[in-house]
């Protein structure tokens, strides 16, 4: 039988959580309590930038198996089973902002009505699965059994609808068989395809997000410290990453330099593991190390454009190419580029500002900066330019043309995507990360 399903949340996780399951064959009702967000929905306009998921929402709204409503108890009530996926912000403490999970809980629980399994989709700190059923089990009217579940996305922005229908794998925090094969018919096609479904408690579950993360971002911050090793003695970054990503106990993934990692995860996810492992007397050393390596190696990203453009950014106009936190995504949440915007206007200098499409977001938190449509219009006499995000328009400039537009010559390319011979042959004054000719 066609499981009905909720989905509560219609931000990032929720959207492509709800037509991915669709897609699946499930029958799935996205809700939200913005009535302005689920009129838009239903209209067929995304709220945000993700690759293919216009398609995937629309493909699955025609085939009748997925719909958005603002009733959220009463979708509560005629569905099987239950995905939890709104926001949970970081707070100003650090911890991670539980107001809307502990709302949705309590309104589960005034709507249980018979079996279901509820499961959390949204990233909370490890434990909180235990809460949430003390939650729901508090406003329940009659005692009605229900199972709790931790099911963690590992999407990326930018190809989110491409790994959540081929995940490397799909854990299920489930502490017993029932929920766990209700669950597993859920994901029955990659199931079938003999994706790999991981059955562990719920515990287990929340640490395997946070555990996996962590590592990840681990990586990144190693690398950026050797990349910064490679800049002084000068060895070859991307020759050191190739020999490493070789062996396969290491792999090549996540071993790309760059000008620190942003976004809406990785930096949240860090230090709520950190808060949470100090709260239980243990200290994640690595994990506080590859935060603050981060911070470091985004004014690491100033120090070097200061230093290019003659040590001061005083009357220096730069153009800053790239302001999402990564390509394919218009999220600016913790992007290394704010990082350099601030500190070039903080010390007397200009921002000539482009992304292709992140100009919109960027401007809410800088509006007074000169935005262009155009990376050449942002090129135009300034003194220096910065790479701060690894698009492929950016990839692919032309680079006499650079030169022609700037004032002076001077490239800053924090993503190592431009080819430093050809600049050194062209007789730019350039920087990158790790990647110096000698
Ligand atoms: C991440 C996780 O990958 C995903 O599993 C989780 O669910 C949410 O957080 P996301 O934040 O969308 O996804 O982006 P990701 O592609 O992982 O990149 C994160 C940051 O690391 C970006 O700033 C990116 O530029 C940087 N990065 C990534 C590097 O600097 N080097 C790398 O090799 C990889």
């Amino acid at each position: 039988m066609v499981k009905k399903i909720a989905v509560i949340g219609t931000g990032y996780v929720g959207i492509v959580s709800g037509a991915g399951i669709s897609d699946f064959g499930n029958k799935v009702t996205c809700v939200d309590i913005l009535e302005q967000k689920i009129q838009s929905l239903k209209n067929g306009i995304i709220p945000i930038y993700e690759p293919g998921l216009d398609e995937i929402v629309k493909r699955n709204v025609k085939a009748n198996r997925l719909d958005f409503s603002i009733q959220v108890s009463e979708t509560i009530q005629k569905s099987d089973i239950i995905f939890i996926a709104v926001g949970t912000p970081q707070a100003e403490n650090g911890h991670a902002d539980l107001s809307a999970i502990r709302a949705v809980s309590k309104t589960i629980g005034e709507n249980l009505n018979r079996y279901k399994v509820i499961c959390t989709k949204s990233t909370v700190p490890i434990g909180t699965g235990e809460n949430i059923i003390k939650w729901i089990k508090r406003s329940m009217k009659n005692k009605i059994e229900f199972d709790y579940v931790s099911n963690p996305e590992f999407l990326r922005e930018g190809s989110a609808v491409k790994d959540f229908l081929l995940p490397d794998r799909v854990v299920i925090g489930a502490n017993n068989d029932r929920a766990f094969k209700l669950m597993k018919d859920v994901y029955r096609p990659l199931y079938i395809n003999e994706t790999p479904m991981l059955h562990t408690n719920v515990i287990t579950a929340e640490m395997i997000k946070y555990a996996s993360n962590s590592f990840l971002a681990l990586k990144i911050s190693y690398i950026n410290e050797v990349a910064n090793l490679c800049d002084i003695v000068g060895a070859d970054i991307h020759q050191v990453t190739k020999g490493m990503g070789k062996d396969g106990r290491i792999s090549p993934k996540f071993l790309h330099p760059g000008p620190g990692f942003g976004g809406s995860c990785f930096p949240k996810d860090l230090n709520a593991f950190s808060i949470f492992s100090k709260d239980n007397g243990v200290e994640l050393r690595t994990i506080e190390a590859a935060i603050l390596t981060n911070l470091q190696q985004k004014i690491k990203m100033t120090n070097k454009m200061e230093t290019l453009v003659g040590g001061s950014f005083k009357n220096k106009k730069i153009a800053v190419l790239g302001l999402a936190f990564k390509s394919n995504t218009d999220d600016v949440r913790e992007s290394p580029a704010i990082t350099m915007i601030q500190t070039i206007i903080d010390n007397g200098g200009f921002v000539n500002a482009f992304d292709p499409i992140a100009n919109r977001t960027m401007k809410k938190i800088f509006p007074d900066i000169d935005y262009y449509t155009t990376w050449e219009d942002a090129c135009k006499n300034a003194d220096a330019v910065a790479i701060m995000t690894e698009w492929n328009e950016f990839r692919g400039m032309d680079l006499l043309l650079l030169k022609s537009l700037l004032k002076s010559a001077v490239v800053l390319d924090t993503r190592n995507i431009l080819n430093p011979k050809t600049l050194l042959e062209l007789n730019f004054n350039f920087d990158n990360v790790g990647r110096k000719v000698i």
